[in-house]
């Protein structure tokens, strides 16, 4: 049975002072051992809100990474500095950075790889445009994603891995996804796995549906079958959050 994990993305929000006031606010809400909870900080957030974060069940994680190990690579942030902050998740291709830092599929992949090594668990985004979506090549497309994104991952690497499947126009819209066509999506990427790797791995993995989650919907995208969380941006950031962590 796969533990469930709900992850905020709080994206370019939130200044240090504020990073501590909104843990100390969620703590009390998010208290739920049932399920993994991450909140994906900025990188200058990252230590405040680890310290704030002493002794709840939050876990801090961080929202990228450089795939290199240190080096001439000014304003970017190592593996190392995460580890050794406390931090044990990435977000790693969020489609934002693809969209506007030129992430692509291989540079995803180099920082999946380096993040195994490193023993960080990335948390793998992937998803499609409206046009993708109204083409009929969204499962095209993610497959790629998802293999591209794997290479040179070892099956036991896999299985530890999270992948967040957003749909890009759901993320901020307030349209999210129907149930069907997040569950579709999530259980294509798992055959997927399942292709690259074998059935275990593939019953392994977790997956999060992502993209204006909310309190409503949260509890009926969880419920599917191969949707194993969600990693939430706006709503990350207010009480709500704690009623999507305990959903049920
Ligand atoms: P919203 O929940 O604000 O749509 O953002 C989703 C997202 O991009 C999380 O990574």
């Amino acid at each position: 049975m796969r533990k469930k994990i709900i992850a905020g993305n709080w994206k370019m929000n939130m200044t240090p002072s504020q990073a501590v006031e909104l843990v100390n606010t969620l703590k009390p809400l998010v208290a739920n051992e049932e399920v993994d909870v991450v909140f994906c900080v900025p990188a200058i957030d990252i230590i405040p809100a680890i310290e704030a974060a002493k002794g709840s069940n939050i876990q801090i994680g961080a929202e990228n990474m450089y795939f290199k190990d240190n080096g001439a690579f000014t304003g970017e942030i190592s593996p190392d500095m995460l580890v050794d902050a406390g931090v044990k998740y990435v977000i790693i291709g969020h489609s934002e950075r693809r969209e506007y830092f030129a992430e692509t599929d291989e540079t995803v992949n180099l920082k999946v790889v380096k993040a195994f090594e490193k023993g960080l668990t990335p948390i793998i985004c992937c998803g499609e445009s409206l046009i993708q979506r109204e083409q009929g090549v969204t499962m095209d497309w993610i497959r790629m994603q998802i293999k591209i994104a794997f290479q040179n991952v070892t099956a036991e690497q896999a299985a530890t891995a999270v992948i967040a499947y957003e749909p890009i126009w759901a993320i901020g819209t307030g349209k999210v996804a129907t149930t069907e066509q997040a569950q579709e999506v999530c259980s294509g990427i798992r055959a997927c796995i399942a292709e690259i790797y074998d059935e275990a791995t593939a019953a392994a993995i977790r997956i999060q549906y992502g993209g204006s989650v909310s309190a409503a919907s949260a509890p009926e995208l969880f419920a599917q079958a191969d949707i194993d969380g969600g990693l939430v941006g706006g709503a990350s950031l207010k009480p709500d959050f704690g009623k999507i962590v305990n959903y049920k």
